[in-house]
């Protein structure tokens, strides 16, 4: 049907575009695509949204049968921009909390079976990130203690959703100061949830389980895949590191799943391990691992209700699973909503195969370690990595992602050792320092400190340098495509080569910032490469260009 109008629409386009422009605005006068999705958040909101209100949220949960009662409400709402909507979610978390924690107290003694609360911190502060972190320590943490605090005061779960992967070191070290923190001692409701298609996962359980002892604690842990696959992808290739925070095969993060459950599930003294997973193999290999030790499995609202009701029959029990319940008004859902329908439109997601008749039952719920085995490689082959996006064209740009500080330090540590250097510029002509007498170039963030000085091209150093280059025209152009482009491509990378010399400028002169500066290093470093490339292409040989 969906392919039916495309179609229909298609044809009117060709046929008499200001028609078609019209036909987009109804009788009512509101555009027909915006009236279409705003439609269809709507019922996308009524699929995945548990309800408007905290209120409304425990009103509906309390209809639900035994089996399905237990919850971990999510208030909606992340990325905040601003203080001031960090502040709204705050206050919206603490309401919860308290909402949550007062009316599961009658669900049950032990903590892990009764509803919890799950948070974003990048709601609770717009700066939750690793550059920020004595911020993020100073104002961040003393709120995050004082839900801890309160989630304790109940002994309900409060779980840290997991993020963007730049965040997960700035979530740790939040987590070892909740984790370590004596005020929080004997609350076994701490909670992080880790992602498997992130490559440091066992890692991060490994971690966990050392926290925990070393403190004599317990925490609970939520093992997910992960819900930001294409951005990490996209993100990666836009910052030009060498390789993927996450793994680049789906089967690679189903193996990376079972082989952190498993250390989850050695751990039992440490962690109270939760799976959230809608995936009927990872269901069925994690129930057999497990036997009888204590975990539990989670789905989301709106997903895996069938599948989960199977898992019952084939167990003979109703399966123990908490839902992820999320809370919140129409402006709050997008972010939440465009996950879900990425997840749900996966061509590789187990969802969504699931859904479809003719994939054999074998094929959906096959073994993952088989599938890779039988991969041409273990990474994905039409996933190239992040330097290599361009092909054989040309290398993307190197970057540096300062959320990651193992990348960063170094380019940290040249700009301390720069922190006092005076330049010296002046007008190259003809090979020659030539220009006015020297000024002084100061930084605009503090006009006490001298930057360096240039000495500015004068009028006859103009001159001199447009009648250079026109002599040199002709053998310019005499050099060719190939030529020429060797040229730019030495001069991308020597830019490149010299980042740090030129961030140092870049940042004591025109007091940009680091993520601003290193972009437009890399957009240089870019432009040239892309030009020496056109120039192989389009002045190498001669070419025929058609007339109309
Ligand atoms: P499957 O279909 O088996 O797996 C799909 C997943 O595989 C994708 O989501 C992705 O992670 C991974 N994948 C897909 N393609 C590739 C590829 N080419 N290479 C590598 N990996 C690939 N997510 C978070 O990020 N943070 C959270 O805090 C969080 N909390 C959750 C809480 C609950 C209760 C639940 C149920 C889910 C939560 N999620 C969270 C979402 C979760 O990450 C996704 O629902 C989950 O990844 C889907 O996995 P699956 O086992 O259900 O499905
Ligand atoms: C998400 O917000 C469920 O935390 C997961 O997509």
């Amino acid at each position: 049907m969906l392919t039916g109008n495309v179609i229909r629409l298609d044809k009117t386009i060709t046929n008499n575009p200001g028609k078609w422009m019209r036909s987009l605005v109804s009788r009512t006068g509101e555009p027909v695509i915006r009236k279409a999705v705003n439609q269809a958040m709507k019922i996308m909101g009524r699929q995945f949204v548990f309800g408007r209100t905290i209120k409304e949220g425990l009103a509906r949960q309390a209809k639900q049968p035994p089996e399905h009662k237990m919850m971990s409400f999510d208030m909606l709402g992340e990325g905040a921009r601003t203080m001031k909507t960090a502040e709204r979610y705050f206050e919206l978390y603490k309401a919860a909390i308290d909402a949550v924690g007062s009316a599961t107290k009658a669900d049950g003694a032990d903590p892990h079976d009764r509803s919890s609360v799950s948070i974003k911190l990048s709601a609770i502060h717009p700066r939750y990130d690793e550059v920020n972190e004595t911020r993020v320590m100073v104002e961040l943490l003393p709120w995050l203690k004082e839900l801890a605090l309160k989630a304790k005061f109940y002994d309900i779960q409060m779980t840290i959703d997991a993020e963007e992967s730049d965040r997960l070191d700035i979530s740790l070290r939040l987590f070892e100061a909740l984790g370590s923190d004596p005020d929080l001692a004997g609350w076994e409701g701490l909670g992080l949830a880790v992602q498997a298609y992130q490559k440091r996962a066992p890692f991060v359980i490994d971690w966990l389980v050392h926290l925990a002892r070393e403190n004599g604690r317990k925490f609970a842990v939520r093992l997910v895949k992960g819900a930001y696959w294409d951005t990490e992808i996209k993100h990666a290739q836009e910052l030009g590191v060498p390789d993927y925070p996450v793994y680049t095969r789906k089967q690679a993060t189903d193996i990376s799943y079972l082989h952190a459950a498993a250390r989850m599930l050695d751990a039992q003294d440490a962690i109270y391990p939760q799976f959230a997973t809608h995936n009927a193999h990872s269901i069925a290999a994690i129930t057999k691992m497990a036997g009888n030790k204590r975990y539990e499995f989670q789905k989301l609202h709106g997903m895996g209700t069938l599948l989960y009701k199977a898992a019952g029959r084939v167990a003979g029990k109703p399966i123990r699973t908490r839902t992820y319940a999320p809370v919140g008004l129409h402006e709050d859902l997008l972010p939440y909503l465009v996950r879900r329908l990425l997840e749900n439109g996966a061509n590789s997601s187990f969802v969504n195969r699931f859904m479809d008749a003719d994939v054999p039952v074998e094929e959906v719920a096959g073994d993952p370690i088989t599938a890779i085995e039988a991969a041409p490689a273990l990474r994905h082959t039409l996933i190239p990595t992040p330097d290599k996006i361009f092909g054989a064209e040309r290398m993307n740009s190197k970057g540096c992602n300062l959320m990651d500080r193992l990348d960063s330090e170094p380019l940290v540590a040249a700009l301390i050792e720069r922190k006092n250097h005076v330049y010296e510029a002046a007008s190259i002509v003809a090979g020659l320092d030539v220009g006015a007498n020297p000024v002084n170039i100061t930084n605009p963030a503090n006009t006490a400190e001298i930057v360096g000085h240039v000495r500015e091209a004068r009028d006859e150093d103009l001159d001199t340098a447009a009648a250079r280059a026109e002599q040199a025209q002709g053998s310019w152009d005499a050099l060719g495509g190939k030529a020429r482009a060797g040229i730019l491509n030495a001069m991308g990378d020597a830019l490149e080569d010299n980042r740090d010399l030129f961030v140092d400028i870049l940042v004591r002169e025109a007091g940009k910032t680091l993520g601003d500066v290193i972009a437009e290093i890399r957009e240089a470093v870019d432009f040239c490469r892309y030009y020496a490339a056109r120039a192989e292409e389009h002045f190498s040989a001669p070419m025929v260009l058609p007339g109309p």
